[in-house]
């Protein structure tokens, strides 16, 4: 289903144990997006990359403002709207193959196992066919990784939540992945929101970059990436956008 994902004047606020304060992990967060768009979301730790993920999954409520899909309220978790998290958590009790087929990535809502096809077909686009039978502690973190990545990959939500994703996977393995992740994308048109620490994955793969700031966690920019699909990394405009996105984050090279 085509979606409209609204967040107006979007904020949250934590309570910090054993202290009075309160963190602000995000403040005033107006933003629209839209199925067919593909979001990655950069910004330095703790700017509230996952509060927003978790705020748009439902796990979590905001403390001001309102978050809504095709006008309608977020108002709890929905199998709509699938994440993958940064700490992912297979079952580990289930092998490989069951973990993609049977795992719901939402809490509390059931759904229908995977078709065989599906699932091998999954298998096939993390590159764990023959481990299909493993149970995942007898995987390296990576091949976990791509697991849980299939396990969200397969239900195709409408809205498809990733943070940092492919954090645990060598360069090479990450560039299969990037361009796996995007064909299934344009595949389904659903909209994915990504959140990666890698500036160049950005904007390899987002049809636009919100770069956010911290203390307290805001948007600071949004910037179209106005290239074709597949993109080169080498092109001028490429290293453009690399530029202008490390100023943003303030790592851009200082010139006396
Ligand atoms: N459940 C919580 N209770 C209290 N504080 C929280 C909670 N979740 C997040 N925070 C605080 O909110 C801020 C933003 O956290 P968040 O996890 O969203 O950052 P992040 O951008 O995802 O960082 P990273 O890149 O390290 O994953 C941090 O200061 C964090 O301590
Ligand atoms: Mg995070």
């Amino acid at each position: 289903m085509a979606v409209v994902l609204k967040l107006d004047g979007v904020s949250k606020s934590f309570a910090r144990v054993e202290t009075t304060d309160i963190t602000t992990a995000l403040t005033d967060v107006n933003l629209e997006m839209h199925s067919g768009e593909f979001i990655s979301l950069v910004g330095t730790s703790g700017c509230g990359k996952s509060t927003m993920l978790r705020l748009i999954a439902g796990l979590i409520m905001p403390t001001t403002g309102r978050l809504t899909v095709n006008g309608e309220e977020i108002h709890g978790p929905d199998t709509s709207r699938g994440m993958m998290f940064q700490q992912h958590t297979l079952f580990p009790w289930l092998t490989v193959e069951r973990n993609i087929a049977f795992a719901d990535t939402m809490r509390g809502k059931a759904r229908e196992p995977a078709s065989r096809a599906e699932v091998d077909r999954m298998l096939k686009v993390i590159g764990l066919e023959s481990f299909r039978n493993d149970y995942p502690a007898q995987l390296s973190g990576g091949m976990q990784q791509r697991v849980a990545l299939a396990r969200s990959l397969i239900s195709k939500p409408d809205i498809l939540l990733l943070d940092e994703p492919l954090g645990a996977l060598d360069s090479f393995t990450r560039m299969n992945m990037q361009d796996e992740i995007l064909n299934l994308w344009k595949e389904n048109r659903q909209l994915v929101i990504m959140v990666t620490h890698d500036v160049d994955e950005a904007i390899y793969m987002g049809t636009r970059v919100f770069v956010m700031e911290p203390h307290p966690g805001r948007i600071n920019n949004i910037i179209d990436i106005d290239l074709e699909y597949p993109r080169n990394r080498a092109s001028s405009k490429f290293v453009e956008y690399r530029r202008q996105i490390l100023d943003m984050l303030h790592f851009g090279q200082k010139v006396d």
